[in-house]
């Protein structure tokens, strides 16, 4: 009789685990509330032309624990097939790059299309963000309100594609103004709203916020005139981009609302973006994406970020960020970034 790791060792398990349906799966592996809540909405979705999946599937105890919210924290509007954020298509495998010491960070994009929660531009769905965080390299992903939700275990594979399990429920993105309270950035917050700036982009197709926290947050800055506090907070917004950090090239070069330019330098496992560090990045929003970063923006010149050349910068693939032809993958050598 074959043993099986001889019939793993010939692929036949794994042909025979992935010709199982989805529901199967996640029934079989403990995602039944999960499978039930995707049955509910109906947003079961077995296969999609042209690409992978990936289903992100939270554990029956985080659907318990939520009622028959899938997603937390997205209880108004109109939520139908809200599960399709938990789909996503997966990276083409020769863009994936994961070894011991390397750690990937992934831009997926998702089913989840709603016209009331994903304004990124025409035929674009919304996004996930997925790192490798710390020394362990365990999957994290960021979804909305600032929220992340950790990788659990291996993925499983289905027929289209593979479950992946994660501790639990996705948060969807929401617009600036809803989730700017979730990122302790409220002084930025006031001064986006006093200079009526937040409702302007509130409405924009695609912009990326770096939003300074209290914290370094100018002092005197709520003390200028409205169109100079407009001015400066202009210079933390970037236009016509979605700019999450896994789609970020080392030099890459970003004009601001304000009209200065901000360059993107990667710094081992850091992502500088006009000299200010990223601290906190991939808080996904409905139109794009805040990092909360170290320092306000100065006016002029661009601060050179510190100089420090590690090999990050040449395993980085080119590619064109305004092409975005999602999902792409970036790998960053030494520990991983959060
Ligand atoms: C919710 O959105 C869907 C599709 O976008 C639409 O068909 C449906 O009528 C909407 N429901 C409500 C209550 O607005
Ligand atoms: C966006 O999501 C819809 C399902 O909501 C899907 O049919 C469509 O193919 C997706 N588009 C892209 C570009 O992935
Ligand atoms: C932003 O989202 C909030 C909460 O969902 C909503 O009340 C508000 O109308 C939205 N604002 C804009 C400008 O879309
Ligand atoms: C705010 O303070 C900084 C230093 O603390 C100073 O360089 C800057 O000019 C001040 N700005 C205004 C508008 O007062
Ligand atoms: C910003 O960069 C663009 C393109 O590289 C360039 O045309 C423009 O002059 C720059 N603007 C500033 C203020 O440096």
């Amino acid at each position: 009789m074959l043993s099986q790791t001889f019939l793993a060792g010939l692929g036949l398990f794994a042909v025979s685990a992935s010709a199982q349906s989805l529901l199967s799966v996640l029934q079989n592996n403990g995602h039944t509330e999960f499978a039930r809540l995707l049955q509910e909405e109906g947003a079961v979705i077995e296969s999609v032309p042209g690409a992978r999946l990936i289903v992100f599937a939270p554990p029956d105890v985080a659907i318990s624990r939520n009622g028959d919210a899938i997603v937390a924290r997205q209880t108004e509007g109109n939520q139908t097939k809200r599960a399709l954020y938990n789909y996503a298509k997966e990276t083409a495998p020769d863009l994936r790059r994961q070894t011991a010491k390397e750690c990937a960070v992934w831009a997926y994009e998702t089913l989840f299309s709603d016209p009331e929660l994903v304004n990124l531009g025409p035929g674009r769905n919304q996004t996930i963000v997925q790192k490798d965080v710390g020394s362990a390299a365990v999957g994290v992903v960021f979804t909305g309100l600032g929220d992340s939700v950790k990788v659990t275990s291996s993925d499983i594979p289905f027929a289209g594609g593979v479950v992946r399990p994660i501790a639990g429920t996705l948060t969807l993105p929401r617009n600036l103004s809803a989730t700017l309270p979730f990122l302790n950035v409220d002084r930025f917050e006031a001064a986006l709203q006093r200079t009526g700036l937040l409702t302007q982009l509130d409405a924009k197709a695609k912009i990326t916020v770096l939003a300074p926290p209290d914290s370094v947050f100018a002092k005197n800055a709520s003390s200028l005139p409205d169109d100079q506090l407009a001015e400066t907070l202009k210079r933390h917004i970037l236009v016509n981009v979605a700019a999450y950090t896994p789609l970020l090239p080392d030099g890459a070069v970003f004009q601001t609302l304000g009209g200065t330019n901000v360059t993107v330098s990667l710094r081992g496992n850091e992502v500088y973006i006009g000299g200010a560090l990223i601290v906190s990045g991939d808080a996904i929003i409905t139109n794009g994406v805040v990092h909360t970063i170290d320092k306000f923006l100065p006016g002029s010149v661009t601060t050179p970020p510190p100089p420090l050349v590690t090999g990050a910068a040449a395993a980085l693939r080119p590619m064109n960020l305004f092409s975005f032809a999602l999902p792409v993958i970036m790998a960053v050598v030494g520990g991983c970034i959060l």
